[in-house]
C-alpha cells in the first residue's frame, strides 16, 4: 500500500511531538518533519537520551516510529514537492521591528513557508495552519500561494495545537479538544475532514471541532488569553493573601470548587512563562487595537500587567529579606525552566527575577534539572558583565546551597519537593530565608531553621 505524504515545517516543541503521535497513531501516513536548523534534526535523529526536546513519554514514541514512517530531515523542499498535506509549525514570535513591534506576530516564517509551498509544488495540497497566528493569517496564507502559484489548488485549514510543555504527549493522546477551521465552500470542507481524519484515529469524533478559519485562529489566542487571566487573577490574589493573612492555596481550593469555576489553573506562582501566553496575549491586544476596542485591548493587556506586577513583587520579597547583612549575600535559586518537566526556559520568570537580583548586588547560585548552563547564559544574554559576575550556575541543588544565605523555589520540579532541606542545612553559610514561589513546600517542616521562611502569599 503507498502511504500519504505529509511533512510538517518545524522540528520545534510543536512539530516534534506532534508528528511524533500522529505517525505512532497512524502508521498509514508518512512523516517527513523539516526544520532549517541542522543541529535540531541531527539532534533528532540522534540519541534518544538526547533528543532537542524533552518530553516526559516522548522518546518512547519516537523510538517506535522514527525512521519506519517518521522521518527528521533538513530536505525542507523535497519534503514539500512529495507531500500531500503540509503542516506549518514554524515560531511565530512577538515582532522586534516594523508596525506592531512588541505586540503584534512575526509572520515571517509562516510566509516564507507559503512561498517555499507555492514555488515547488507541482501538485494540489493542502496547508495546515499548526503554527498560532492572528486572525487572518489564513487569508494571508492563501493570498500568497495564490500570488506565486495559480495552477494548483491550495486549501489552508487551521489547526491550532493546544498541547502543554511538559505533558506534551499526554495532551496529544488525549486531547481535550482537536479544532479543525476551513473554508465553508465543498473543498474547503473536504480538506477540513482530510485533516480530521488524521486525528479522528485515536481521538472521538466528539471531540474533533470543525469551524471557519477564523473562529479557529480566534479561539487558539483566547484559549491562551483565558488561561493566563485565571493565573493572573490568583496571583494577583496573593499580593492580598500577603497584606490580610488569608491563604492563597485555600482560597484557590474554595473558589475552584465551584464547578463553574473549576479548580484547574489556579495555582499561584512567581508569574507565568513560556513563549506563548505573552506573546498570544500581545497579539490578541494589537489585534483589538487594530480594529479599535481600546477597551478590551487595555482588558487582556492587563493579564500581562499582574504578570510583571508579580514577578517584581516576589524578586522584592527577596531582596528585602536578604537586606541589612553586612557582606554581600547569595541565594540559592533552585529551578530555571517556565515550569517541570520540561527544558524549556523561554519567557521563564526566573529570568526576570534572577535579573533583578544580581542588579541588586545579590549574588545567586542558580540550578535547574534540565536547562542546560548554556540556555541559562543565553537567557541572560545583554545583562552587564558586572552584574553577570554575581551569577553562577551549578549542577545540584547542594552545590547551589553551598555558602548561600537563603534558598528561592522558583520552579516547582519535584526533586525540589523530595528534597531534604533539614539534612543540607549546614551547606549554608547563613540561613536566612527561604522562599517558596511556588507553593510547593510544606514551611512548617522548616520550623526553626530559616531566620525568615515564606512563600507567595506570606
Ligand atoms: P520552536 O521555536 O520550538 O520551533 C519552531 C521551529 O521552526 C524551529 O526549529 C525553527 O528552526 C523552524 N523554522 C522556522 N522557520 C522555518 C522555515 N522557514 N523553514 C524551516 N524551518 C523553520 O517553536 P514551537 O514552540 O514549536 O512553536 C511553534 C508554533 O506553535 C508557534 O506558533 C507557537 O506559538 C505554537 N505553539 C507552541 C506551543 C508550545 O508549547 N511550545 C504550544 C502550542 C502552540
Ligand atoms: C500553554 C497552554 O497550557 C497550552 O494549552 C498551549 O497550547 C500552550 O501554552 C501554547 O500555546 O504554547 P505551556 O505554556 O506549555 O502551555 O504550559 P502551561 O502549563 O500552560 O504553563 C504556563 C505557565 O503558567 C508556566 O509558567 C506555569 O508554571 C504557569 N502556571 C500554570 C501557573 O503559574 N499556575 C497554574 O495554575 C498553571
Amino acid at each position: 500500500m503507498i502511504k500519504k505524504e505529509i511533512c510538517c515545517i518545524g522540528a520545534g516543541y510543536v512539530g516534534g511531538p506532534t508528528m511524533s503521535v500522529i505517525a505512532y497513531k497512524c502508521p498509514q501516513y508518512n512523516i517527513t518533519v523539516v526544520d532549517s536548523n541542522k543541529d535540531r534534526i541531527d539532534a533528532w535523529n540522534g540519541s534518544l537520551d538526547n533528543l532537542p526536546i524533552y518530553e516526559p513519554g516522548l522518546k518512547e514514541v519516537v523510538e517506535k516510529v522514527r525512521n519506519k514512517n517518521l522521518f527528521f530531515s533538513t530536505r525542507v523542499d523535497d519534503a514539500i514537492k512529495k507531500s500531500e498535506i503540509i503542516f506549518i509549525a514554524v515560531n511565530t514570535p512577538t515582532k522586534e521591528k516594523g508596525e506592531g513591534r512588541g505586540m503584534a506576530a512575526d509572520l515571517t516564517n509562516v510566509k516564507k513557508c507559503a512561498k517555499l509551498i507555492a514555488r515547488l509544488s507541482s501538485t494540489d495540497k493542502i496547508i495546515v495552519e499548526k503554527s498560532t497566528a492572528p486572525v487572518g493569517t489564513g487569508e494571508e496564507i492563501k493570498s500568497v500561494l495564490k500570488s506565486i502559484n495559480s495552477s494548483n489548488k491550495f486549501n489552508v485549514i487551521s489547526n491550532p495545537e493546544f498541547l502543554a510543555e511538559g505533558t506534551a504527549i499526554e495532551d496529544l493522546l488525549n486531547p481535550d479538544r482537536v479544532l479543525i477551521g476551513g473554508d465553508d465552500t465543498t473543498e474547503g470542507k473536504i480538506a477540513a475532514d482530510i485533516v480530521a481524519n488524521i486525528y479522528r484515529e485515536w481521538i472521538p469524533e466528539d471531540k474533533v471541532i470543525m469551524t471557519n478559519l477564523w473562529s479557529s485562529e480566534l479561539s487558539k489566542l483566547a484559549s491562551n488569553a483565558f488561561l493566563a487571566q485565571r493565573i493572573s487573577s490568583i496571583n494577583s490574589l496573593s499580593a492580598l493573601c500577603e497584606k490580610t493573612g488569608a491563604k492563597i492555596d485555600e482560597v484557590a481550593n474554595a473558589v475552584g470548587m465551584d464547578s463553574r469555576i473549576g479548580s484547574k489553573f489556579l495555582k499561584s506562582s512567581v508569574g507565568f512563562g513560556g513563549s506563548c501566553f505573552k506573546k498570544d496575549i500581545l497579539n490578541l491586544v494589537y489585534l483589538c487595537r487594530y480594529y479599535e476596542i481600546n477597551d478590551v485591548a487595555n482588558y487582556w493587556e492587563n493579564v500581562i500587567k499582574i504578570n510583571d506586577f508579580q514577578k517584581k513583587r516576589f524578586s522584592l520579597k527577596i531582596v528585602d529579606a536578604l537586606k541589612n547583612e553586612e557582606s554581600q549575600t547569595t541565594i540559592s535559586v533552585l529551578g530555571w525552566a517556565f515550569k517541570k518537566n520540561t527544558n524549556d526556559s523561554r519567557e521563564s520568570a526566573s529570568i526576570d527575577i534572577v535579573k533583578n537580583l544580581i542588579r541588586n548586588n545579590i549574588k545567586v547560585n542558580v540550578y535547574d534539572p534540565m536547562v542546560s548552563k548554556q540556555k541559562i547564559l543565553d537567557d541572560m544574554e545583554g545583562e552587564l558583565e558586572s552584574n553577570l559576575s554575581r551569577l553562577k550556575i551549578c549542577n545540584s541543588i547542594e552545590s547551589s546551597l553551598s555558602g548561600s544565605f537563603g534558598i528561592c523555589i522558583l520552579t516547582e520540579w519535584d526533586e525540589f519537593i523530595k528534597f531534604d532541606f533539614k539534612k543540607t542545612i549546614s551547606l549554608l553559610s547563613k540561613p536566612k530565608v527561604f522562599i517558596d514561589g511556588r507553593n510547593i513546600i510544606n514551611l512548617n517542616s522548616l520550623d526553626g531553621l530559616f531566620e525568615h521562611v515564606m512563600s507567595l502569599d506570606t
